[in-house]
């Protein structure tokens, strides 16, 4: 992603072309431009394959409102594109299910763009786009959005926004047109099954349940005064709080140049709230858009190169309240379209590149900072983040409609520093470079309402090893990640009796190797594998029963070679293979897809379950 700082837009243009190309290191990861491509005559379609979108019976939603539709052109620095949007008349909240729908269509040559959709401020959808041909290409993206009813229903109008930075000119000739719609169902019946879960990977979601599966049992399991602990985990949140930028002239987004640069939102919660989660959304750019693959400073420096990014391999997305840490995020390594060699991403998209993973801090032990009704500062950073990120989040709240005010003490803090051991080695250009990062947080704080004494625990830890290996003088480049991290949220009442426990394992395991060989002046060949998984899984337990369980294995492989002036791909070839993997309460969906020098070869789909983890 060619994405320059807000200031130097021209210079960046004139560096791209006259300095980073004379890097020696040619190896690293880099962004790279798909000119005067062509995979076919007719305009293509992009995908990102996992659960294919939900289907009614009817073939159509109950009701589907055309929310926006914009031409983001040479739209860099300008404000969102926005509309207001009001509740439709035909199918009136509440609302069962929420879908958004966003469809793009671009030609030409232009880089990927990050872009966002907002809803009153809260990002709902946090994408990118793939880097269009010739004979053009579209997309689709189709998101579950029912958690985020709440914000819909204000029947004056709310202000819905999108953001695509995007750079029109002779050489960047690519304009992404874009539609978005918002799909209403206002009941069960109007969205069939297919004869597994109805929602998509909304990877690190907020809900653990799949209502689908799990609703009706749940209330089962749930009876007298704790079945009302039940709509607190099912149901989507009473009130969501936006943290992010207030003024949006430049987009809702906090942009974040360094480790110091934390950004705060003031929020003031109503005193009834007995539940709080907060969904972080963050993509890295510029030095940091391959942050996994970045070599300590001193090798930088030693070895006299120009590149600016450093900083080491590992980095951590935290927040605090008032100052004090209440939680972590790994971000998952979202490669965009233009990333390592762009031919690996067509048509086929790097996994979650269209739908950027959010992810989920449970900060209920916290209520009792928020519960005074006073302004609170909520803040979001990133340690060893270099420029830049964009980074901003969701408050979701669930309000106790019996009581005007609930009491929250936090009892348990443990949050030890993380700990990070590097071990660099490296001669020259040739060097090996290791981190290992850990980290273990532990919550507690009880909350009375009128569902009883509630006493909720958050048990959090990380590991990440990742390791660099440079050789040839630069010309070969090995990157290894191994990420993992847990949480294990616990619900007790006064009794000691464990009412709910939802446990929530994810791994990312990456591998990038790559070889490249100069040619003429500027120009280079290089040759990568690359090996990329997202898992995930979640599983919750009422009174100690299993009742939901949830296994995403969303796995891509993909090789091949390009050759490269400057930034420009001249030619190549390269295949990419993907597994994805959905199985929750033993129903399963898998989908495999190859694709090869921007053909799709095969995708199919089946609904047994294997056993391949
Ligand atoms: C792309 O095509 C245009 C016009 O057809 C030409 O001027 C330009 O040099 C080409 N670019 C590359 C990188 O081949
Ligand atoms: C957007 O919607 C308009 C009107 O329905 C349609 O003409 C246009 O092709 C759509 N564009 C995309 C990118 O879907
Ligand atoms: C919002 O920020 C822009 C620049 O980013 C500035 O020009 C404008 O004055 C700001 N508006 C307000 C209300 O602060
Ligand atoms: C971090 O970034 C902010 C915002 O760009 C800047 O004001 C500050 O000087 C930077 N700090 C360091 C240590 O670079
Ligand atoms: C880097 O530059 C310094 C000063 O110009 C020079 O002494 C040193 O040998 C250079 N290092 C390398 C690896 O080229
Ligand atoms: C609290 O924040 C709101 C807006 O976020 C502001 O209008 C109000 O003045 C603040 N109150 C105090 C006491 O700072
Ligand atoms: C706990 O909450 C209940 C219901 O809101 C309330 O009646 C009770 O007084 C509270 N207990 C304490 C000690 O605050
Ligand atoms: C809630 O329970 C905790 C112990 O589980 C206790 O220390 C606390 O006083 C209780 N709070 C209320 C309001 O009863
Ligand atoms: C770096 O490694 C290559 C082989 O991978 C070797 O030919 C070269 O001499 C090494 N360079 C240095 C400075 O040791
Ligand atoms: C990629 O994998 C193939 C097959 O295993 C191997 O022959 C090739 O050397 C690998 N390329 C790189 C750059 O590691």
């Amino acid at each position: 992603m060619q994405n320059p700082g807000p200031m130097s837009l021209l210079l960046s243009v004139l560096l791209f072309f006259f300095c980073e190309a004379s890097s020696s290191l040619l190896s690293l990861p880099d962004y790279y431009l798909l000119h005067n491509q062509s995979f076919s005559t007719e305009p293509q379609e992009y995908l990102d394959p996992t659960l294919p979108p939900l289907l009614p019976p009817t073939g159509a939603p109950s009701c589907s409102v055309h929310v926006l539709q914009h031409e983001f052109a040479n739209t860099y620095g300008s404000p969102p594109a926005s509309t207001s949007f009001i509740p439709p008349e035909a199918c009136p909240p509440p609302w069962f299910h929420v879908v958004l729908d966003l469809s793009i269509s671009c030609f030409g040559d232009q880089y990927d763009r990050i872009a966002a959709v907002w809803i009153a401020g809260a990002e709902v959808l946090r994408t990118s786009t793939a880097e269009p041909t010739d004979s053009g290409i579209f997309w689709r993206v189709r998101k579950d959005v029912t958690n985020y009813a709440s914000l819909l229903r204000n029947a004056d109008g709310v202000e819905i926004s999108m953001m695509l930075e995007n750079i029109v000119n002779d050489i960047y000739t690519g304009i992404y047109k874009a539609n978005l719609s918002l799909e209403f169902y206002p009941d069960s019946d109007d969205v069939i099954s297919l004869g597994r879960s109805k929602r998509g990977r909304n990877a690190l979601e907020i809900r653990p349940y799949d209502p689908f599966m799990s609703g009706s049992k749940l209330g089962k399991v749930f009876e007298g005064e704790k079945k009302k602990l039940l709509p607190a985990l099912e149901d989507p949140a009473d009130l969501i709080i936006p943290v992010c930028r207030k003024n949006s002239s430049n987009g809702y987004w906090f942009r974040i140049y360094n480790q110091s640069d934390e950004h705060f939102a003031r929020i003031n919660i109503p005193r009834n709230t007995f539940r709080a989660v907060l969904e972080v959304f963050v993509s890295f750019h510029s030095n940091d858009e391959f942050w996994y693959s970045n070599p300590p400073d001193v090798y930088i420096k030693d070895n006299n190169l120009t590149s600016q990014r450093g900083n080491g391999a590992f980095r951590e997305v935290f927040a605090t309240i008032d100052g004090r840490f209440v939680g972590t995020v790994l971000p998952f390594p979202v490669i965009f379209t233009g990333g390592i060699n762009p031919l690996f991403w067509a048509p086929v998209v790097a996994i979650g590149a269209f739908d950027l993973p959010s992810y989920n801090l449970d900060i209920t032990p916290f209520l009792e900072l928020l519960l005074d009704g006073k302004n609170h500062s909520i803040g979001l950073g990133v340690n060893d983040g270099i420029s830049f990120w964009l980074i901003d989040a969701n408050l979701h709240l669930w309000l106790d409609s019996d009581s005007q005010v609930v009491s929250a003490k936090l009892t348990r803090y443990e949050a030890p520093p993380v700990s990070v051991v590097r071990a660099n080695k490296f001669l020259h250009l040739n060097g090996t470079f290791k981190t290992d990062a850990e980290r273990k947080a532990h919550f507690s704080g009880w909350v009375n309402s009128s569902m009883g004494n509630m006493t909720t625990d958050v048990n959090h830890k990380f590991k990440i090893k990742s390791s660099l290996d440079i050789q040839n003088n630069g010309n070969y480049k090995a990157v290894h990640l191994k990420a993992k991290a847990k949480t294990e949220v616990k619900t007790k009442n006064n009794q000691e009796v464990i009412l709910s426990r939802v446990s929530h394992k994810l791994k990312y395991p990456l591998a990038i190797v790559t070889l490249t060989l100069p040619e003429m002046k500027n120009t280079y060949k290089s040759m990568t594998n690359l090996s990329h998984t997202l898992y995930e899984e979640a599983t919750v337990f009422m009174l100690e029963k299993l009742i939901n369980s949830k296994i995403i294995t969303d796995k891509q492989e993909a090789s091949g070679w390009m050759q490269v002036e400057e930034h420009s791909v001249l030619l190549g070839s390269a295949a990419t293979k993907q597994k994805y993997q959905y199985s929750n309460n033993n129903k399963c969906y898998t989908r495999n897809v190859r694709a090869k020098d921007g053909v799709v070869l095969d995708d199919t789909a089946t609904d047994a379950c294997e056993i391949d983890l």
